[in-house]
């Protein structure tokens, strides 16, 4: 759940700084993010990725929607692996970053034409077409530049994953893609193949986030290699890539376990490779998109408790409520997908006995939850800090200005030195909008 420069002794420390002196020299709520973490995870998936494929590695594209800012654009550059952007925001910080555009590879459901424009100008390597209007779309702008763009199809292949509905993508009742079932998907393949400006090199499926099993990647990977083969028994030919989207799951709380890497690359090399040879196919290159798995655990949140509560129950029971200075405005997702964090207390340790706590933010709302129900030391008082991990994902990227609150910087720590890579907005940015 922790970053792997985090350590516990007197209070919470990462890379050598104590959390105290962090909320001293960049205030609360803040962001707090290991660089060499995010480095090592990226770097982890992308060797799991090549030595489960081998020859057939295609990429790792970096879900940049789990978080993207200019300076980690850079070090996905560094690194070397591929970046997924799913509007022209994301495309501009992967380009402001530096990443080479062959090694972008654009999503969306709803890409306007000034998207499509702009990233068929900007050179990206592959489009993911969603509709068949789309299909229109991106040829035409292909025709319009004199190139010929890469494109894959996303499919949905009619899996439940299991997860959280609203996280759920590849079933059949859902906005996403082309559907393999009803046959849509082999609709846009024919319309597709009516384009000379666009080269189909083959599939795409995402099929859901937070998924900690392999089971449905392999059932993924099973009805896309299945429809390969169909394609290629009517065109006499063999579409080179599949990528297989992101959703690989991390933990949130103690006794959850992330899916590892490995495993998870590993078994989707033996479906991948098993499902190839049974209809005879070469097995195509082969690209994942992880977000999450990549940055989640490498960032936690920092807040400072404004006030202590205890509520009575019926029952003559009580509730402790604490409050910090964030909540729902930069992480929504307790409230979106009744998610579950952790917190431990950072800027000192306690001895006090645990009292059944509920961790509420500031805003103005009773869903302002951030962890339902938590045991917390009894002696937690305003002023102290409180860390909750595995924010990276979703967190930052999520938030918001309910409330008119300035959503919190990104702080990066690398051996010994922290230093902001997203300045906390303020209130003049917030005004800076009106007319
Ligand atoms: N590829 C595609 C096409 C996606 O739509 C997504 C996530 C990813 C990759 C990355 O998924 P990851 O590896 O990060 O799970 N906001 C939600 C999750 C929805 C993500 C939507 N797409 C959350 O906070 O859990």
């Amino acid at each position: 759940m922790w970053p792997s420069n985090v350590s516990f002794t007197n209070e919470l420390s990462f890379s050598g700084i104590p959390a105290s002196q962090l909320a001293e020299k960049f205030g609360t709520p803040a962001f707090i993010m290991d660089e060499a973490d995010f480095r090592a995870r990226a770097t982890k998936w992308n060797s799991a990725l090549v030595s489960a494929f081998g020859e057939n590695a295609g990429s790792v594209y970096y879900a940049a929607k789990a978080f993207i800012c200019t300076e980690v654009a850079r070090w996905i550059k560094d690194i070397g692996i591929g970046i997924d952007v799913c509007t022209a925001g994301e495309l501009a910080v992967a380009l402001a970053g530096g990443i080479n555009p062959s090694k972008i590879e654009v999503h969306g459901n709803n890409k306007s034409v000034a998207e499509i424009e702009k990233a068929v100008l900007a050179g990206v390597g592959t489009i993911v077409i969603d509709s068949l209007f789309e299909i229109e779309r991106v040829a035409s702008s292909a025709v319009k530049h004199g190139v010929v763009q890469k494109v894959l199809l996303r499919l949905t292949p009619g899996i439940e994953a299991h997860t959280h509905e609203f996280i759920a993508t590849a079933h059949e009742d859902v906005k996403f893609g082309f559907s393999i079932a009803s046959g849509a998907a082999w609709t846009a393949i024919a319309e597709v193949r009516k384009h000379a400006s666009l080269d189909l090199r083959g599939f795409h499926a995402h099929i859901g986030s937070q998924i900690l099993d392999t089971d449905s990647f392999e059932i993924s990977a099973e009805r896309l290699i299945a429809l390969l083969a169909k394609f290629r028994d009517a065109h006499n030919a063999e579409l080179p890539e599949l990528d297989l989207g992101g959703g690989y799951g991390i933990a949130y709380i103690p006794g959850d376990v992330e899916l590892s890497p490995s495993l998870a690359m590993d078994a989707l090399a033996k479906a991948v490779a098993k499902n190839c040879a049974e209809h005879n196919l070469n097995v195509p290159r082969i690209s994942i998109e992880p977000g999450r798995a990549i940055v989640g655990p490498t960032m936690f949140t920092l807040y400072e408790v404004g006030t202590v509560k205890d509520i009575e129950l019926e029952a003559g029971e009580n509730r402790r409520y604490i409050s910090v200075d964030g909540g729902m405005s930069e992480n929504i997702r307790p409230a979106l997908y009744a998610a579950e964090y952790t917190a431990v207390l950072a800027n000192r340790t306690s001895s006090a006995a645990g009292v059944s706590t509920r961790l509420v933010g500031k805003h103005c709302e009773t869903g302002d939850i951030i962890i339902r129900d938590i045991s917390l030391p009894g002696d937690i008082a305003p002023g102290d800090l409180l860390a909750t991990p595995a924010t990276g994902a979703y967190g930052r990227s999520m938030a918001s200005n309910y409330n008119h609150v300035p959503r919190p910087p990104v702080i990066a720590v690398k051996d010994g030195k922290a230093r902001i890579i997203v300045r906390r907005e303020t209130e003049a940015d917030l005004l800076g909008l009106d007319i």
